[in-house]
């Protein structure tokens, strides 16, 4: 993974989310070489079926010069080939029900970290039945749900292993929300 041309490759940056991440990791702090809250800054790319639309974006957002990955939810080799060039795939390509599996696979078997923000629970069961084992063998994370409209679960679930602990001493191993 040392070897990976990008640190980060955002798929689905022309959608309505992959523009917000866009915009955030073009922020000043995650990509100016100057900055001092990095050590090397970001070596990012962004990635999709369609060049002009990416291309349109980043020319909106003022970075033009980053470069454009080109893979379809559909082609299994434009998706392994891009997952080989990163240490992680974020993607915002959804329903992932519908696009997100093969790029899991993908990820897998090219040793790549993954997140997404799929809200998909069944679809990412079964992502997990599937590929967990194999994800751990290859000493990659898979992780799913990270972001948005997760965050209120994840803060919950934070507040009440830290709740749990000052009052008991010990954490509980199963949460349930309802
Ligand atoms: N958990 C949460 O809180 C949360 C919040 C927001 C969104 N989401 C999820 O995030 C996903 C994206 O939402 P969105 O509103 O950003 O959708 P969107 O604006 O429709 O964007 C979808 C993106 O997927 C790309 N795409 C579609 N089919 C593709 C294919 N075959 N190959 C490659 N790329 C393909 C589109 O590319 P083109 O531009 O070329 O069409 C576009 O970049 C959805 O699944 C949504 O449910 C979750």
């Amino acid at each position: 993974m040392h070897t990976r041309q990008y640190d980060l490759i955002l798929w689905g940056a022309s959608g309505f989310t992959g523009r917000l991440v866009a915009e955030y990791l073009t922020s000043a702090s995650l990509s100016d070489h100057t900055s001092a809250s990095l050590s090397n800054p970001l070596n990012w790319a962004v990635a999709g079926r369609n060049r002009e639309k990416l291309q349109e974006m980043l020319n909106e957002l003022g970075h033009p010069q980053i470069p454009i990955i080109i893979a379809d939810g559909f082609n299994k080799n434009s998706l392994l080939a891009m997952a080989a060039q990163a240490k992680v795939v974020c993607t915002t390509v959804g329903p992932y029900t519908q696009y997100g599996s093969l790029l899991v696979e993908a990820c897998v078997s090219s040793r790549t970290h993954y997140c997404d923000l799929s809200g998909e629970a069944g679809w990412m069961r079964q992502m997990i039945d599937r590929y967990h084992q194999a994800a751990k063998d290859a000493k990659i994370k898979i992780v799913h749900s990270c972001g948005f409209d997760s965050i209120p679960s994840d803060m919950g679930v934070y507040f009440l292993q830290k709740e749990i602990h000052k009052q008991y001493g010990v954490y509980a191993t199963h949460i349930k929300t309802s």
